[in-house]
């Protein structure tokens, strides 16, 4: 394609209001994704079991179909770097690794889909993928949206390594529109925002949720609790740029969920857990579902956390405060006027005993009643002026969920919400 027509078309989608408002992903997506915990290891001579390959996929499809997540709403998985031969086809397709993935990909996307499941891929906007396998050049973008199309393909995440802020402002709405011409409903997930560091001016959120389901606003998560505290530092002190851009259908993306690998303690675990839900954060996880220990299983299967994350109205959350006793509040706001707090220490020392009220956080006279989500029990007889103290463990939270006025209690008890509990 010559760069007047790259030009012209580009025009065209400027053009198409709400793109993206196509009815796909109204509440964050939830799944698997090979990258933090299995990278690109492609070594499937010495490591049969954890190199990216076609039986890591299937695996995979086979511990959400059978160990609960499906229900959960845990539905797509995604394949992300490394998947790839080094070489197109003769046709100029692209096409998997044929040791890695002898099948093909249709083949993994019919055994996903043939489990209730959604199968996602990975490619890159620029010469090269970030580990150097073929990447997605302006030329190739059409083509590339038509093989993933008829491999069933349910998701692309489009990642922006070997390019620059020009090609990927042409690139990253010319994929949309690919996607959207092969008729396929496709989720698009989109790096660019990290590539032109996340904030406007670079950064247009209100064209990114046209163009683009969910967008990766800043750097990769690793397994460590420094990694996810600078990503909740970043996305919280930047709330005003970041938070409107977020609805149904439009997601920013703090990166994976981590729990259930090496670095984070069970009180993390449950940290990360909480504030993805308070940032409507996609729930992606990335570890071995196969060998899950039942604390991180717990966690990441805790259902009034997902419930939280996954609540219908998409409004992300806010960080309310950051105490000088290190104690950070955040807050969302949920459907049919509930809402979620969690309290954060980030303190090193022990337990610490923090006192508050929800008049102190802005909560109107009333009375309350908050379900703790990771110890299950209900605080009643709350009102705005009670006195409350919690105690919250080092790096870890408390998390309270459906605070609401108790006479709106009564007048919601019968909803289908309500019964998520
Ligand atoms: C980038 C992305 C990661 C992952 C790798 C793969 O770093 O941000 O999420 O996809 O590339 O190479």
């Amino acid at each position: 394609m010559g760069p007047i027509a790259v030009i012209l078309q580009l025009l065209a989608v400027m053009s198409l209001t709400a793109a993206k408002d196509d009815g796909l992903v109204r509440t964050p997506p939830m799944g698997w994704m090979a990258w933090e915990r299995f990278r690109c290891d492609v070594d499937c001579k010495d490591d049969p079991e954890n190199c990216i390959s076609e039986a890591l996929f299937r695996d995979m499809a086979d511990r959400l179909y059978e160990d609960g997540w499906k229900e959960l709403g845990y539905e797509y998985v995604i394949i992300d770097d490394c998947w790839m031969s080094m070489e197109r086809d003769k046709e100029g397709r692209l096409q998997p690794d044929p040791v890695r993935f002898p099948g093909g990909i249709a083949k993994l996307a019919n055994y996903v889909h043939e489990r209730g499941l959604k199968l996602g891929i990975y490619a890159d906007m620029g010469t090269f993928t970030c580990m150097g396998f073929p990447g997605t050049t302006l030329d190739k973008i059409q083509i590339d949206a038509q093989t993933f199309a008829s491999w069933g393909v349910d998701y692309l995440k489009f990642d922006g390594c070997s390019s620059n802020p020009l090609v990927q402002m042409l690139g990253y709405p010319l994929m949309s529109i690919a996607l959207n011409a092969t008729g396929r409903p496709i989720v698009y997930s989109c790096s660019w925002p990290a590539y032109l560091g996340g904030l406007p001016p670079f950064v247009n959120y209100n064209l990114m949720g046209e163009i683009c389901h969910l967008w990766r606003n800043y750097y990769d998560i690793q397994d460590s609790w420094d990694s996810l505290q600078a990503i909740v530092d970043w996305f919280f002190n930047n709330q005003d740029e970041i938070q409107p851009a977020a609805g149904p259908g439009r997601w920013n993306d703090p990166d994976m969920l981590i729990i259930g690998n090496f670095g984070l303690s069970m009180d993390e675990s449950r940290s990360q857990m909480a504030l993805w839900a308070i940032m409507a954060a996609p729930l992606i996880m990335s570890t071995d579902l196969r060998h899950l220990d039942n604390g991180a299983r717990a966690i990441l299967q805790n259902k009034v956390a997902i419930a939280i994350n996954q609540d219908p109205l998409g409004i992300q959350g806010r960080r309310l405060l950051k105490e000088k006793s290190r104690i950070e509040v955040y807050w969302r706001p949920l459907f049919q006027s509930a809402s979620a707090l969690v309290f954060l220490s980030r303190r090193t020392d022990m337990p610490y005993r923090y006192h508050t009220s929800l008049g102190k956080l802005h909560y109107e006279e009333g009375n309350y009643e908050a379900y703790d989500v990771f110890t299950g029990t209900t605080v009643k007889g709350l009102n705005s002026t009670t006195e409350i103290t919690l105690s919250i463990n080092p790096s870890g939270v408390v998390m309270w969920y459906k605070l609401y006025g108790f006479v709106l209690c009564l007048c919601i008890s019968s909803s289908n919400h309500t019964d998520t509990l």
